[in-house]
């Protein structure tokens, strides 16, 4: 750094700090290559450092970096390969380097920024090819599935209600369906968009977990019937609770013989279209898609895409003309098609990623997810303590353990994810599913393995046995 008079200047020099961070990174990624035995808990200096109030002065940047490195490695990361989870995701090495690159640069992409634009627009036609949605489409990088939902439903609104956008909604009765095991995000979205939550109808479940097709028509006709404006159907593809996909071709039909707005929620599935695409047969048929390369594609957060067919469905609902934003020299500036305005070049680490792996090698990554998932429910299926809720259709696997001799198979259950997560080796969440508690897997780390599988039924087993015996 030349200018000694410049401010914010580190007591050490850039490269130096650089090169510790490094090392730092590496030896985090070292320890994500294998499971660790158990979660650390605080140490001592966490807990001073959690303590102190806002620095004025400067700490050495080496400590300021050891003290970070610590800290996350007292946090629960979800790259580790037993951290099965929620949808977890896995920091994938050439997303993180593709977002210190991307954060480097500070580009934004509100407005025309050159090769990032296009690289932007190369990277949403690259997700779509990868999932086989129309290459034709049009679409943005968002911070994940709850903005993609609601970008894709704000265009749905306008498309079903013009100029409800400028009016609002004042004497117009809109409506959203949906199944009943619909991410929350879709419901927050119609609380955003003054359609509110109570106009979500959540139409009941099949044996398969997906929507009831015709129970969809009928709502949609009643409705319709009474004077009301259906503005979109979302239909999900890998629900969060149980990895179910809705009927994608027969509300395909439905939708478009009755003129509404189809959205496919693909946040945690669609990925596995690459490799199933028999399962998503009609998802292309959808106006709006959500992906998250955040979740199955293996990238660091936050790494949404919303897909739309028609790019002027989006600048219906998100373009306006600002004094200091004039269209006379672009078209088309990003934030006419985005709710954020800046936005960092998240694109980046998508298409980085896909250039340095190929899209195949995400492709078989997703094969061995759903090799894992199918490993746990043939080894739960063969033991008599446990039952799992069913086949998997994707990679997660709700099951429990039912040991003789227990009586509240659900309080049992609670306590035993209660205990595993105290234990540490592994890491899962419960899940309540047709009011039955289950310990509820989730594959979407490329760095778990077979044994990592297996373990997570002995140590359920394990720790199941304790508890059941205490
Ligand atoms: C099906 C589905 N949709 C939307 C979301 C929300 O995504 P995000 O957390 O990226 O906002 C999730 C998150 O798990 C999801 O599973």
């Amino acid at each position: 750094m030349s200018d000694p008079d410049r401010p914010l200047r580190l007591d050490a020099p850039r490269e130096e700090a650089l090169e510790h961070a490094v090392k730092l990174v590496t030896e985090a990624w070292r320890s994500f290559d294998r499971f660790r035995p158990e979660e650390p808990q605080l140490d001592e200096r966490v807990r001073a450092l959690l303590k102190a109030g806002l620095p004025h002065d400067p700490a050495p940047v080496h400590e300021a970096l050891d003290d970070t490195a610590r800290i996350l490695d007292e946090s629960i990361a979800q790259p580790r390969p037993r951290y099965f989870a929620f949808i977890g995701s896995s920091g994938l090495e050439i997303g993180a380097i593709g977002d210190l690159l991307a954060h480097t640069y500070d580009i934004n992409l509100a407005v025309d920024a050159g090769a990032a634009t296009e690289i932007e627009r190369q990277a949403v036609r690259w997700a779509a090819e990868f999932v086989g949605y129309p290459a034709t489409c049009a679409g943005a990088f968002t911070s994940g599935g709850t903005i993609s939902n609601t970008s894709a439903l704000a265009a749905a609104r306008e498309h079903a209600l013009p100029g409800s956008r400028l009016e609002g909604l004042e004497g117009a009765r809109p409506a959203v369906y949906c199944s009943a095991e619909v991410h929350y995000s879709i419901t927050r979205a119609i609380e955003m968009l003054g359609i509110g939550s109570r106009q979500l109808r959540a139409i009941p479940l099949g044996p398969a977990r997906g929507l009831v097709p015709e129970l969809l028509a009928e709502a949609i006709d009643r409705d319709r019937a009474e004077g009301i404006t259906p503005v979109a159907v979302v239909a999900t593809a890998g629900t969060t609770l149980t990895g179910a996909i809705d009927p994608l071709d027969a509300i395909a039909d439905i939708c478009e013989e009755r003129g509404v707005w189809m959205h496919v929620d693909g946040a945690y599935g669609i990925p596995a279209a690459a490799v199933r695409p028999e399962l998503f047969r009609g998802f292309e048929r959808a106006r709006s898609v959500s992906l998250d390369a955040h979740k199955w594609l293996y990238l660091p957060k936050a790494c949404g895409v919303v897909l739309v067919r028609n790019q002027e469905d989006l600048v219906a609902s998100f373009a306006h003309e600002q004094g200091y934003l004039p269209h006379q020299r672009h078209e088309l500036h990003a934030v006419d098609i985005t709710f954020e305005y800046s936005r960092p070049f998240r694109a980046l680490k998508f298409w980085l990623a896909m250039r340095a792996h190929g899209a195949r090698a995400f492709g078989e990554a997703i094969e061995r997810n759903l090799r894992e998932a199918h490993l746990l429910w043939e080894t739960v299926e063969a033991r008599p303590d446990f039952e799992a809720l069913g086949e998997p259709v994707l990679s997660i696997v709700p099951f429990r353990h039912v040991p003789p001799g227990v009586k509240d198979v659900n309080e049992h259950n609670q306590r035993l994810a209660d205990a595993l997560q105290a234990d540490g080796r592994v890491w899962i969440a419960s899940a309540l599913i047709d009011d039955e508690v289950y310990l509820r897997p989730c594959f979407v780390n490329f760095r778990t393995t077979e044994e990592d599988v297996l373990d997570l039924v002995e140590i359920a087993a394990e720790v199941g046995e304790r508890i059941a015996s205490a």
